[in-house]
């Protein structure tokens, strides 16, 4: 493996962890099988209709002394999220959990060492199951497939350019605060419209009003206002993201940081932000350079990362690879 080369992309690895129910929607062991193709029948719920989602999580090197995750059981719990949304039978946290450990150590070869990576875990729920009408599928696949990987946006940590896109990737009651693949499916035209016009993500707009910041493309969004005060949107239509939860947790408890969860209008942020970052499992906490909307550009604390943003980044990091404590028992050990 070159480790000092990675991107965020699949590397196939040695194996990887399947689990599918009855036709009764009851859950039959799982078990790690070689890296490979699944089969899917052509009139699947998660091919045809959609029906179908996902998690993202890491395991990190840990000095070379362990290998540690970060709070699985919220990914297994926001699974069960999904599952309720799209009608899927809820994979048990407990399961869960025990798939991503086996995974993980069966391709500990996999994971980079040191600060070189991590080793990008994804969960997905699926109907596999063949259904014609509009409805659930008979059948569901769970599987967990891990690989290697470096920095989320290229050329590694540097604040990123944003543009405000027209398209909304949530409404109101919609699927926004679940991880559905369609969701990424239909940002996929917005994503590549602000990639192409040299962006490297978009930043999106409530649905309902079209004035308040909701999230970026695969992340949450924070402002650090010249106020001091940190703000991020609220729930609702936004992806409840992990990392997200615990930068509110570390800003408030660790740096005794005044952090509010509400509505922010763009113009709030375009005139009183300090500073601005993305967090997200992928992401990690990434600074934003700029945010462009309706044709102006507006640059961040001088396209440098700002100190706050680092500050939090430095300490979220440092738990995830147990060279901080971990109060808040974030980290689980991942057993040979
Ligand atoms: N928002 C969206 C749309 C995402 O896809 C993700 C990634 O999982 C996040 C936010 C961040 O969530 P987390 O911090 O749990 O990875
Ligand atoms: C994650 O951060 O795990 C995500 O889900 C983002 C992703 C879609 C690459």
């Amino acid at each position: 493996m070159d480790w000092d080369n990675l991107g965020f992309k699949v590397v196939p690895t040695k194996t990887l962890y399947v689990a599918r129910t009855d036709e009764n929607l009851q859950w039959q062991p799982g078990a790690c099988v070689p890296y490979g193709p699944l089969e899917i029948h052509p009139a699947s719920g998660a091919l045809n209709y959609g029906q179908s989602g996902f998690e993202g999580m890491k395991a990190f090197d840990a000095a070379g002394r362990s290998v540690v995750l970060f709070r699985p059981h919220d990914n297994a719990r926001r699974m069960q999220q999904l599952a309720e949304r799209l009608c899927m039978p809820p994979y048990p946290v407990d399961d869960f959990v025990a798939a991503v450990l086996s995974v993980v150590n069966e391709n500990r070869e996999f994971i980079p060492p040191g600060d070189k990576g991590s080793l990008y875990i994804r969960p997905v729920l699926s109907g596999s199951g063949p259904v014609l009408g509009v409805g659930p599928a008979s059948s569901y696949i769970f599987y967990v497939f891990v690989s290697p990987v470096g920095p989320y946006f290229k050329g590694g940590i540097r604040p990123i350019d944003l543009l405000v896109t027209d398209y909304h990737r949530a409404a109101p009651n919609g699927t926004g605060n679940v991880k559905a693949a369609g969701n990424y499916a239909a940002s996929l035209k917005p994503l590549t419209g602000a990639k192409s016009a040299g962006y490297d993500e978009v930043l999106y707009l409530d649905a309902r009003e079209d004035i308040f910041v909701e999230e970026v493309g695969a992340a949450n969004f924070f402002a650090v206002l010249k106020s001091g005060v940190i703000v991020t949107p609220r729930h609702g239509s936004i992806l409840p993201g992990i990392t997200r939860d615990s930068i509110i947790r570390l800003s408030m408890e660790h740096f005794s940081w005044q952090v509010e969860e509400r509505d922010i209008e763009i113009h709030e942020v375009l005139g009183e932000a300090a500073e601005c970052f993305s967090t997200g499992t992928a992401a990690v906490v990434t600074p934003i350079g700029s945010i462009t909307y309706r044709g102006a550009r507006h640059a961040l604390s001088d396209g440098k990362p700002g100190e706050k943003t680092m500050a939090l980044r430095d300490r979220l990091v440092g738990i995830q690879r147990k060279k901080y404590p971990d109060p808040y028992s974030w980290v689980v050990e991942v057993p040979r």
